[in-house]
């Protein structure tokens, strides 16, 4: 199967009877693809890492819900309800951070809701559900693109965190899909790319799909950031979001603040690009925001090598929280915000609802 959104990469794919997903663990040395047919092997592979990046793992949490509904749905949804129910707290709690997961799940709850009032089928419900999540964010980030693009200000070169691209979202991408969207308009001179420990997914996947893609691009450490914005050159630094708060504080890759703050020490634009599913209007600032942490043997080694000696611990933050006030943009399906706050966010969020 082709994919669907016109670029070279894609991450999940629903063959209307199981989830196929590509394995990112892999990537860039392999292309393998794990096949979910229930709930629970979906919530296995948000947990593993099988499929990441915010966008992308609330699609398949919601693909997730639709093989739930098949396995239990049968007589009275009183008897079915809290077992379907439990599967949507498994996928629920794979991963804390990406609202995205949590948004979908809701999403689905309703639309199961709705269908058993109305007596229809709920499995077809719920699989049309999924998939129009799917393709609502593929357009999302296609709009994303265009705005963001029209954002940049002239041709530039950019610096990028993290894999936003079409493997963390239903296709195109949302800070990678500005940046792709830039390039087909001739805006992008070059982007550096962190690599992003310790999963390396700007190594491994950013790279991966810019190559493909053919949009130059030069890879950094992380720690290389801040001197690179002190150069000059760079005018932009664009990167996705995993949740952002009422007051607009963004939690994204470990290592995102450091680069707000050196972006604006360097007078360097701040750009997040994120849709709407990942406002977070509940959670009132970063404060709030759960912040996931993961095993410390995902530090001290690499690839499967010790990079540390034996004995030695590891703090193992995978998200950090930058502040609302050294946000330049927040560009989103709904329209473009500048210097975000909590007035300007309820009322990107009003206009939202209301266009819906
Ligand atoms: O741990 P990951 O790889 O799931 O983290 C992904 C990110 O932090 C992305 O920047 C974020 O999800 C936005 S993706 C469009």
């Amino acid at each position: 199967m082709e994919p669907r959104t016109g670029e070279r990469v894609r991450a999940l794919e629903w063959t209307g009877e199981a989830l196929r997903l590509l394995d990112q663990r892999r990537l860039p040395h392999e292309t393998g693809w794990v096949e979910a047919r229930s709930a629970a092997e979906v919530a296995a592979a948000i947990r593993d890492m099988v499929v990441r990046g915010a966008p992308a793992i609330g699609i398949a949490a919601a693909y997730g819900a639709a093989l739930a509904v098949r396995a239990h749905a049968a007589g009275p949804a009183a008897d079915w309800r809290p077992a379907f129910e439990a599967e949507l707290r498994t996928l629920e709690a794979a991963r804390p951070t990406a609202v995205n997961l949590a948004w979908a799940l809701a999403r689905m709850r309703r639309r199961l809701d709705a269908a058993l009032v109305a007596g229809e089928d709920p499995a077809a419900a719920l699989e049309t559900e999924a998939r129009a999540i799917h393709d609502e964010d593929v357009a999302a980030n296609r709009r994303m693109g265009a705005l963001g693009a029209a954002r940049l200000g002239g041709r530039c070169a950019v610096l990028t965190h993290c894999n936003t691209g079409a493997l963390a979202t239903g296709g195109w991408g949302t800070a990678l899909g500005v940046i792709r969207s830039a390039h087909a308009a001739g805006l992008i001179e070059r982007v550096y790319a962190d690599e992003t420990r310790p999963w390396l997914q700007g190594a491994r996947l950013t790279a991966w799909e810019l190559v493909q893609e053919g949009i130059p691009v030069s890879l950094l450490a992380d720690g290389a950031a801040a001197w690179l914005l002190r150069q000059g050159g760079v005018r932009w630094v664009i990167v996705g979001a995993d949740r952002i708060a009422a007051n607009g504080d963004v939690a994204n890759k470990i290592g995102t603040y450091a680069l707000a703050l050196a972006a604006r020490r360097h007078g360097v634009g701040f750009m997040v690009v994120a849709p709407v599913s990942t406002l977070d209007p509940a959670t009132p600032d970063g404060a709030a925001i759960p912040v996931e942490t993961r095993a410390a043997g995902e530090l001290l080694a690499c690839g499967g090598s010790p990079v540390a000696p034996a004995g030695a611990g590891a703090w193992n933050p995978v998200f950090d929280v930058t502040p609302a006030d050294l946000v330049d943009v927040l560009v989103t399906e709904a329209g473009v915000v500048e210097r975000p706050d909590r007035a300007r966010l309820a009322a990107l969020l009003r206009a939202a609802q209301a266009g819906e």
